[in-house]
């Protein structure tokens, strides 16, 4: 690609082909070193979940869903691939539908033939899996109109004057609204309203509460992949921040927290150890722990109630058949 303009210029989309914009907007400069050293100063010591995800942390999250014991992928798509038709008329066709955080783009597949939007703009902060995943659906959907944002979309979610207008569907799949603090959670959701525009719609994954066992089994696979996907993240953080901390030392430690309705995921030190990251030096115990994700688990009424704290209305729910995952239309009420 040339030439990259962004949300500031006059005109600013990149046509990449008659059906494919492209856009890049400009991002908030991040202190992403403070941020890690200062969740590991602190007591419990706590790494955030966007660690996880560089080139191999995405790709074995790839692995987990699909291995036996990680449900909520397979379930999300069992409803989608079941109830795509129904969705679609309770949706309506022609919403100019938006996926924040759309990575490469699979889940829409299974909902565009009977969604016809009459665009669709994903939000992507990884260009390369942006723009892969948009020229796909360009050739496999002739008749799509794909608006390509390259921007992290927990900067707020931002839709470039040249999409169509129409009543808007927000797509928020995969539980990922699980991985933020019910406080944030509901930050972001009112993020989500206010780019629904005027009477528009949200289509979201949330992941339900049950059986602990259950819970217990989908983030503690048998073959170990996310166990591996939790350690990766000393590897990405040593390269980060010239770290030193090395995997054989620490364990994969996930457990449903019941009170707090959540999945904690932890790496514990095995022994007493003193690493050096940046210019930093960190003594752990033997036992102590660094706390690097949450996944909450909702009820369908306590995920409504969040949702209508940030003006959502709910329209219709779909459940698979064990009633494990849910998948949610609510529409934005004007506030
Ligand atoms: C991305 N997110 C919804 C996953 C989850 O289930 O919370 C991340 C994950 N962590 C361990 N396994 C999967």
């Amino acid at each position: 690609m040339d030439t990259v303009r962004t949300f500031t210029e006059p005109s600013h989309a990149l046509a990449l082909s008659p059906r494919l914009f492209f856009y890049q907007q400009p991002q908030a400069q991040e202190d992403v070193l403070g941020e890690l050293l200062q969740g590991l100063r602190q007591t419990p010591r706590a790494i955030a979940p966007k660690f996880f995800y560089d080139a191999t942390g995405a790709a074995l999250f790839d692995r987990i869903t699909l291995t036996p014991e990680y449900y909520p992928t397979r379930l999300e798509r069992q409803i989608f691939s079941t109830h795509g038709a129904e969705i679609a008329r309770a949706v309506g066709t022609e919403r100019v539908l938006i996926e924040p955080g759309s990575g490469s783009s699979e889940k829409v597949g299974l909902l565009l033939n009977d969604l016809k939007p009459c665009a669709y703009v994903p939000v992507e902060i990884t260009e390369t899996h942006l723009l892969t995943a948009s020229r796909k659906l360009v050739e496999e959907y002739p008749w799509l109109e794909v608006h390509a944002v390259c921007t992290d979309y927990s900067d707020g979610i931002e839709v470039p004057p040249e999409v169509p207008a129409g009543r808007r569907l927000l797509f928020f799949p995969g539980s990922t609204i699980g991985n933020f603090e019910p406080a944030q959670a509901r930050l972001f959701l009112a993020q989500l309203h206010k780019a629904c525009g005027k009477q528009g719609s949200l289509l979201i994954g949330v992941d339900l509460r049950k059986d602990t066992a259950t819970l217990n089994a989908a983030y503690n696979d048998g073959d170990g992949i996310t166990a591996r996907f939790n350690l990766n993240v000393l590897e990405h953080i040593n390269r980060l921040a010239d770290g030193d901390f090395s995997t054989d030392n620490f364990r994969h430690l996930a457990f449903f927290n019941e009170t707090a309705s959540r999945v904690e995921m932890h790496l514990e030190s095995c022994c007493q150890q003193t690493v050096s990251l940046a210019s930093e030096t960190l003594s752990l115990r033997a036992g102590e722990r660094i706390h690097t994700e949450n996944s909450y688990k909702y009820t369908v009424e306590g995920f409504q109630a969040l949702a209508a704290d940030a003006g959502f209305k709910p329209r219709q729910t779909w459940l698979d058949p064990s009633g494990w995952f849910s998948v949610h239309l609510l529409d934005a009420r004007s506030l």
